[in-house]
Parts: C-alpha cells; sequence; structure tokens
C-alpha cells in the first residue's frame, strides 16, 4: 500500500506517495531525479550514498524513505549555495582528492557531517581527550571518514581536503 510522503531534498519540496519498501537512496534517483548520492554495494557498506538528514549523515541506501517523512535531506549538490561550490567542494578540486569521483558525494557529505561533529565536541574511537574539544588529527579524519570508501584509493589527498577545510575554519 503506498503511503503518502513529504521530504525537502537539497531545498526543493517533494509530496508523493511510495511503497513503503523504497530506500531513501531509489527514492532520489529514481523518482525525484536527484543523482548526486550515489549507489555503490546497496549495503551500507561503501558510503557512496551518504546524504545528510536533518543535518546527520546517514547511509541512504540502508533508510526506508517512509522513515523520515518530514525531513530535510541534502546532498553534495545541495552544499553549493547558489550555485558556487563550498569550502569543501574546492578543497577536493585543489588537493586532487578524487579519480573518477564516483564517491565523492558521499565523501563530501561525510566530510561534512565530520566537521560538524568536531565542533560540536563528539569523540571518535580514537579520540584520547574526551573532556576537551576535539583535534582534527590525521588520525580523526580516517576514523571518521572510514564509512566511506573509495576505489580509487584517493584516501590520502582525501584527509589533506579535509583537513585544509579545518584549518580554513579555524
Ligand atoms: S550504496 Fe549505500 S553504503 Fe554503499
Ligand atoms: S574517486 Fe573513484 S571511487 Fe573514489
Amino acid at each position: 500500500m503506498p503511503y503518502p510522503l513529504r521530504l525537502v531534498v537539497d531545498g526543493q519540496e517533494h509530496t508523493l506517495t511510495v511503497d513503503p519498501r523504497t530506500t531513501l537512496l531509489d527514492l532520489m534517483r529514481d523518482r525525484l531525479g536527484v543523482m548526486s548520492p550515489k549507489k555503490g554495494c546497496d549495503h551500507g557498506q561503501c558510503g557512496a550514498c551518504t546524504v545528510l538528514v536533518d543535518g546527520r549523515r546517514l547511509n541512504s541506501c540502508l533508510a526506508l524513505a517512509v522513515s523520515h517523512d518530514g525531513a530535510q535531506v541534502t546532498t553534495s549538490d545541495g552544499l553549493a549555495e547558489d550555485g558556487k561550490l563550498s569550502d569543501l567542494h574546492r578543497a577536493f578540486l585543489e588537493q586532487d582528492a578524487f579519480q573518477c569521483g564516483y564517491c565523492t558525494p558521499g565523501q563530501v557529505c561525510s566530510a561534512a557531517a565530520v566537521l560538524q561533529e568536531v565542533a560540536d565536541g563528539a569523540p571518535s574511537v580514537v579520540t584520547e581527550d574526551l573532556e576537551g574539544p576535539v583535534e582534527l588529527t590525521d588520525a580523526e579524519i580516517r576514523e571518521r571518514m572510514s564509512g566511506n570508501l573509495c576505489r580509487c584509493g584517493a584516501y590520502v589527498n582525501i584527509v589533506a581536503a579535509v583537513r585544509q577545510v579545518a584549518e580554513g575554519r579555524r
């Protein structure tokens, strides 16, 4: 039975009915024409489908669309404001942080969430000082970005891009 659903994706409101088995990723790509999030594994293992849902990162291939009625979804496309690349997009370009680019929208969304998580003081498994502010070391970046795989192996430059933005925002 189709369920009613309202979603705002990259600032655009959508009101529709969906099969309750539809994932957020399939809904965006197959019905809304939002192609920025990519389908890599479709099993929650690669991070290519990562988007921000109400500000927090999520593997959209594992999320049922009906579970997110009323949500604000932001893809890598939506992080560009007024058609201008964000500082993260520019850093990925400047640091050569991709080759084929297939994983990049998910990497960018994850990186945006990582920067917010660190700003909020949320520790990761490699954070040593749980009392003070979190320092975004390369080990922190690697740990926090570890859910996003890159078949091209652009990891060194992805870390450099995230570091560049973190330093630029200080
Ligand atoms: S496509 Fe969602 S984690 Fe791989
Ligand atoms: S740039 Fe090709 S998979 Fe990451």
